[in-house]
């Protein structure tokens, strides 16, 4: 992008400070877009309190996603004005994130923002329930269907969570919530659809390597101990999707659910998905997620509170989705 075409635009980073910075900092990719929303998912918070291993370049402006209007494309794909969402991508690890007026992308990456949908809920969605998306599209990749049995989602609480469990629910699967704040959130995820709520406490691992068989299937955004768990209460042959470690990057759990239930572990990589793969998850969120459900577990903040936001999920007090408007200071 060359720094003529946007002679006014400034992009503003949020980390530690607000920052102002100029177009000419930005990163020189075939797309701009007039960023509209961010969101705030689990690694945004590590970014923008300064916990390593998300950001990749300093500075770099934070933010894993972005919801906006493209201004100017060299890909043949996009014209100006239309209304697109990127996920992962490298956006605010590698590249120039989405927490700024302004952002140079691939636009390869680029999704159009569904109709149905429009940018707000394309936001609230976001990189955590795009994740929950293509999480749910490789369990049925593997074979799982409604009539297989329950599934169980942990962190359910949280951005990949709450939207998992809207997301299975109208998709007809028979949603088992885990969250280790039943007391307080019962109340929303029924409302989201979940048929049962589960205390985190419940699922974790007994130290058993195998445990009652309880779900055929799993969306774990929490990793550690509950993923353990989970793995040892799968029914036999299976299937769960790993994205997340809020809970722990290890496994201590066993082999026997993988050699004596042959039980399948999936992994998801939101980050490098592949064209292909970003829309069949994006028309999956748009065909079945309930925009009230949505709205029901959103929250916006301007980016001058991305921060404070952040500091919630840090402390595991997050709840749904938080889409930060980075045209409101
Ligand atoms: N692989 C990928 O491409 C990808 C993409 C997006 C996100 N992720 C990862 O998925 C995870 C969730 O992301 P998110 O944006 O949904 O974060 P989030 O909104 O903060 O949700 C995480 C949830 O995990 C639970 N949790 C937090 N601390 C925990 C602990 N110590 N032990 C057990 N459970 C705990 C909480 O749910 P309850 O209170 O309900 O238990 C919390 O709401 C993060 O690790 C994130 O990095 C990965």
């Amino acid at each position: 992008m060359d720094q003529e075409t946007f002679p006014g635009w400034v992009a503003r980073a949020a980390g530690a400070t607000l920052e102002q910075l100029g177009p000419a900092t930005l990163d020189d990719l075939d797309t701009a877009v007039r960023v509209r929303y961010s969101s705030i998912n689990y690694k945004d918070a590590l970014a923008l309190h300064g916990r390593p291993g998300v950001l990749r370049r300093h500075p770099l402006i934070a933010g894993i996603d972005l919801t906006g209007e493209v201004l100017k494309s060299r890909h043949p794909r996009w014209k100006a004005g239309d209304a697109v969402t990127l996920n992962g991508a490298g956006l605010g690890e590698d590249l120039h994130g989405g927490l700024a007026g302004l952002a140079a992308v691939n636009g390869d990456d680029l999704v159009l923002v569904p109709a149905q949908l429009g940018p707000l809920r394309a936001a609230a969605i976001g990189t955590a329930g795009f994740t929950a998306a293509l999480s749910l599209l490789a369990l049925e990749r593997h074979g799982l269907a409604p009539e297989t049995g329950p599934i169980l989602v942990t962190g359910a609480g949280g951005g990949v969570g709450s939207v998992a469990v809207a997301l299975l629910a109208a998709a007809r699967y028979e949603v088992i919530a885990a969250t280790g704040r039943p007391a307080e959130l019962s109340s929303q995820l029924t409302a989201l659809g979940a048929a049962q709520v589960l205390d985190r406490a419940s699922v974790l691992s007994s130290g058993k390597p195998l445990g009652k068989q309880r779900w055929a299937g799993v969306l774990d955004a929490v990793g550690g101990p509950v993923l353990a768990g989970a793995l040892a209460g799968l029914q036999h042959s299976g299937v769960a999707t790993t994205c997340g470690l809020a809970g722990g990057a290890e496994y201590p759990g066993t082999v026997l659910p993988f050699i004596l239930r042959g039980v399948s572990l999936l992994g998801i990589d939101s980050v490098r998905t592949p064209p292909l793969r970003r829309e069949a998850a994006w028309q999956r969120l748009a065909q079945l997620l309930d925009p009230a459900l949505l709205d029901s577990v959103t929250r916006v903040v301007p980016l001058s509170d991305a921060k404070d936001a952040a500091a919630s999920l840090l402390a595991g007090t997050g709840t749904g989705r938080t889409v930060v408007d980075v045209a409101s200071a």
